[in-house]
């Protein structure tokens, strides 16, 4: 099964970030856990990162070309605001989890909604860069059980 692993807006900057929501790792380490988890599981996984909502919009799009299975999302602020990500998911239709690192329903309001999360399979929050692990985990688990 291949995955792509997309990261949103501010992302590139973990490691110094705001470490008491977000922690010491960084999006490299990150990345490179993904891979090797990926690799014990079998699964081919390819991470991308942008600040730019309409380069994570063509993202989605190429995945649909490229054949992935399912995506992990962690889309950062664009989260709370963005009708467009939400319907390049929708138009692809590829199953996808969203991820973040904190537990946006401890933060603030505004934080709470997400534009994505009706659409997903699953959401994993408040592990820090782990929630990312536990989202791969749970998408091949999903991805096995549909193609049964
Ligand atoms: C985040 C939570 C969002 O509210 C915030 O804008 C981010 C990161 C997280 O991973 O906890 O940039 O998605």
């Amino acid at each position: 099964l291949r995955i792509l692993v997309i990261h949103g807006p501010n992302l590139n900057l973990l490691g110094t970030r705001e470490p008491g929501h977000y922690g010491h790792t960084t999006l490299a380490d990150i990345n490179q856990s993904l891979i090797n988890l990926g690799d014990s599981l079998g699964l081919e996984v390819t991470t991308y990162q942008s600040n730019h909502e309409g380069e994570l919009v063509d993202r989605i799009h190429q995945a649909a070309s490229e054949s992935i299975d399912g995506i992990v999302i962690n889309p950062a602020a664009y989260t709370h605001t963005s009708i467009a990500l939400r319907d390049a998911m929708l138009a692809t239709n590829i199953p996808f989890i969203e991820v973040h690192l904190s537990n946006i329903h401890r933060r603030e309001d505004f934080r709470h909604r997400s534009m994505l999360a009706d659409a997903a399979t699953g959401i994993v929050a408040g592990f820090g860069g782990t929630s990312y692990l536990l989202a791969l985990r749970g998408l091949q688990d999903h991805l096995y059980q549909i193609t049964e």
